[in-house]
């Protein structure tokens, strides 16, 4: 065994995860590589100390060869739109170009990629003047997606955007990301044009591909009351679980999106994307304990607690495996594929990022052996990166950088990850 990992006895157990699962990595784009048209980098100051990150653009031949050692069989990363496109109406060719190497790359290393059409980052000519929540947003990003889907070629599996429900609470209702809004009719505008995005998106890739695989990559949460005998905070767990979780199976299940606080009606909005998901990307970190708070916004206090004694993570996360059988069983009432497209955690602490990596696999583990059916498993991530609000210091790579001399420096992680692929997979 490397690594100095956790202890396993795979060889005496039956081997369970079968020989075309998807073991593989994540990342976007903008952590990496950072743009300078992205209205990201007008957001926050890192930026201009760091303006390459991690400089990936440049070493992406390097840190592709990184993925080729770590013995992963599939790549999931970002194109950076305003890369494509820089300005209203320019296409960067050389950009497009870019990103096609990188699939070429990867397909002759036998890794599969899937490209997320939309993390997080927009050109800043888009925030400014289509905002989400404006109308023209939605044929500007359709058309974004039809001429890129057009000329990229061998990508199966795709994800249109990456967690929307975190593009609104941040761009929309705590106002801490572009475009810094605090507004739930303008977050409900927006929300109903990006799955509009996604319906449009679907049916383009699929025109060209009836068999591509395509979802989004939807950030699931447990949630628990700070209190068990408060009512309150139990309701808050309740109201919180059917928004951040249930609301977009639903959504996709039905082509309605409901809104529903505690002792008001139900509103009901329409939106195109009813049944368009061949699988459902599933992004899983940590649990959340809500309390009622009268005096924050919205009368909610969240809060992580060490309940299961793992410690929290760099950025203050609970460690909790158990969740993530929580959401997969919740996200099995799709009855469709399941994809752990990303899963990790932020320390510098070695031995607790094998630690929680095993502690998650074995939950799939069990998850597969129980019926449902996950379909891959995707670490976050490969090499430290830019991590959004949080800045440079997250950790959350099985490579460390260094982000003077930009050097990659494997994590006993990354052996680790190896062996996990190896010892578990049915060859
Ligand atoms: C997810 C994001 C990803 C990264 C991880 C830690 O919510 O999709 O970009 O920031 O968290």
């Amino acid at each position: 065994m490397t690594g100095g990992g956790p202890r396993e006895h795979v060889t005496e157990r039956k081997k369970i995860f079968p020989g075309d699962f998807q073991w593989g990595v994540a990342t976007s784009a903008f952590q990496l590589e950072g743009s300078p048209h992205a209205d990201w980098t007008n957001w926050d100051a890192i930026l201009s100390d760091k303006p390459g990150i991690t400089d990936h653009y440049s070493l992406y031949k390097d840190d592709l060869a990184l993925l080729k050692n770590l013995g992963v069989n599939s790549y999931r990363f970002s194109i950076e739109w305003s890369r494509v496109q820089p300005h209203e109406n320019a296409w960067d060719h050389e950009a497009v170009a870019h990103y096609q190497e990188i699939i070429d790359i990867l397909r002759s290393y036998g890794i599969e990629p899937m490209v997320t059409l939309h993390h997080f980052t927009n050109p800043l000519w888009f925030t400014t003047k289509y905002p989400w929540h404006v109308d023209g947003s939605v044929d500007k990003f359709t058309a974004y997606a039809e001429r890129l889907v057009a000329e990229l070629t061998g990508v199966k599996y795709w994800l249109t955007f990456n967690e929307p429900y975190v593009i609104l609470l941040g761009g929309y209702l705590e106002g801490c990301t572009p475009p810094g809004l605090r507004d739930a009719g303008k977050a409900l505008a927006a929300l109903k044009n990006i799955f509009t995005c996604h319906g449009r998106a679907y049916d383009i890739i699929h025109r060209r591909d009836p068999d591509a695989q395509v979802s989004v990559a939807h950030n699931m949460s447990v949630f628990a009351p700070w209190k068990k005998w408060n009512p309150f905070d139990r309701l808050l767990k309740k109201t919180a679980n059917f928004f951040y979780n249930h609301s977009i199976i639903n959504a996709f299940q039905t082509g309605v999106f409901v809104v529903k606080f505690p002792f008001s009606r139900a509103v009901e909005i329409e939106v195109p994307i009813k049944d368009k998901l061949d699988f459902f990307g599933v992004n899983y970190y940590t649990r959340i304990h809500l309390r009622f708070n009268p005096f924050r916004k919205m009368g909610v206090e969240l809060r992580h607690l060490d309940l299961d004694g793992h410690g929290l993570t760099n950025i203050g996360w609970e460690v909790h495996p158990r969740g993530l059988e929580k959401v997969l069983r919740y996200a099995s009432r799709l009855n469709l594929p399941l994809i752990i497209t990303e899963n990790g955690i932020a320390t510098h602490d070695a031995q607790r990022k094998t630690d929680y990596m095993k502690r998650h696999v074995d939950v799939v583990e069990r998850c597969l052996r129980s019926g449902i059916d996950v379909r891959g498993y995707y670490y976050w991530t490969l090499i430290d990166n830019y991590e959004w609000l949080q800045g440079l210091d997250a950790q959350f790579g099985l490579y460390r950088v260094d982000f003077k001399t930009l050097k990659r420096i494997p994590t006993p992680a990354a052996s680790y990850y190896s062996y996990l692929i190896a010892s578990r997979s049915q060859l």
